[in-house]
């Protein structure tokens, strides 16, 4: 039997001939994240929170040297975009609560009514469904938000879309042999946004700073890779962040480095060591796994 979102999809489709990837992603992750906690050993995948401590209370100390450089304010807000269980903040909190006057406002975008739910168990914050403005200086957190957000897809000049065919999803050009232009214009929006209004933010994520024009375009179900067209809403759809096109869109200058220099100089080594936990940051700094993938981009 065919998911209300499969028919879904194949209305738009008859409608206009065919969707644009965007909007494909967009209707399969908004349904994914709405109905699930993708996260961790059970779920489809895992984050660098899931993983260690360690990763919350570092991008802790990087807030706390942001927080120095505006002033110390007394009041001011973090606020992270797609918070997943809530762990980054909660471990960046714990960490944080020594610092005198370190007390800001806790602020989270998530669109998920399950993982809001979560959240809720562990933070006391406010809540948005889309990136809100504040009128107090605002420290940006965001890691693996930017790469589930719609992208659309170019062959050449032609729009990579969605189709039906023989009673099933298809794509309208194949990708093999053709470069791929993948823009991701509500990312690039929010970095205008945040770049502009905020005093300081972090992005963490998978992607690239050379642009090598491939489909990045995947899927994942079960901790393995999954046909991006099969069972709509029911796998994680992602697209590598491309880094130097959120750059050009900032209007703040902007640092990338890799996971593991950021990690490193802000001595996750040491407390891993503390800890007894090396094993663990090692999966977030080995340059085999998670240590130059994932780029943190600072403004
Ligand atoms: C890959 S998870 C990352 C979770 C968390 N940051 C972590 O590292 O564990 C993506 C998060 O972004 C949220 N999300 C995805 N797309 C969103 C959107 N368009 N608006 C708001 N939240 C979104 C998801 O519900 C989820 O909380």
């Amino acid at each position: 039997m065919q998911s209300a979102l499969f028919k879904q999809i194949v209305d738009e489709i008859k409608q206009s001939g065919g969707i644009g990837v965007d909007r494909y992603i967009e209707l399969c992750n908004t349904h994914y994240y709405s109905t699930r906690d993708p996260l961790g050993v059970k779920g489809d995948f895992t984050t660098a929170p899931e993983i260690s401590q360690i990763f919350g209370e570092m991008i802790g100390i990087w807030a706390i040297t942001q927080w120095e450089k505006i002033g110390s304010p007394e009041k001011f807000a973090l606020l992270e975009l797609g918070p997943g269980r809530g762990t980054l903040m909660a471990d960046l909190l714990r960490a944080t609560k020594v610092v005198p006057g370190f007390k800001p406002e806790i602020h989270l975008v998530e669109l998920s009514p399950t993982l809001i739910a979560i959240q809720k168990a562990k933070l006391s914050a406010t809540w948005h469904r889309e990136v809100p403005t504040l009128d107090i200086p605002t420290i940006i957190i965001a890691n693996e938000f930017f790469d589930a957000l719609p992208v659309k897809q170019f062959i050449g000049k032609l729009e990579r879309k969605v189709v039906y065919e023989n009673g099933q999803l298809a794509f309208n050009i194949a990708t093999e042999d053709g470069i791929t232009n993948e823009i991701c214009e509500s990312g690039l929006q929010i970095m205008r946004r945040l770049t502009a209004q905020a005093a300081a933010g972090i992005i963490i994520d998978y992607g690239y700073t050379t642009n090598s024009r491939k489909n990045t375009l995947q899927a994942v179900k079960n901790h393995k890779y999954h046909n991006v067209l099969e069972n709509p809403g029911e796998a994680d759809l992602t697209t590598l962040v491309n880094f130097p096109a959120l750059v050009e869109q900032a209007a703040k200058p902007c640092k990338i480095t890799t996971q593991r220099e950021f990690l490193l100089a802000h001595g996750a080594d040491v407390r891993a060591k503390v800890l007894n936990k090396e094993q663990d940051l090692e999966r977030l700094i080995s340059p085999e796994q998670m240590g130059e993938l994932f780029k943190v981009l600072c403004f």
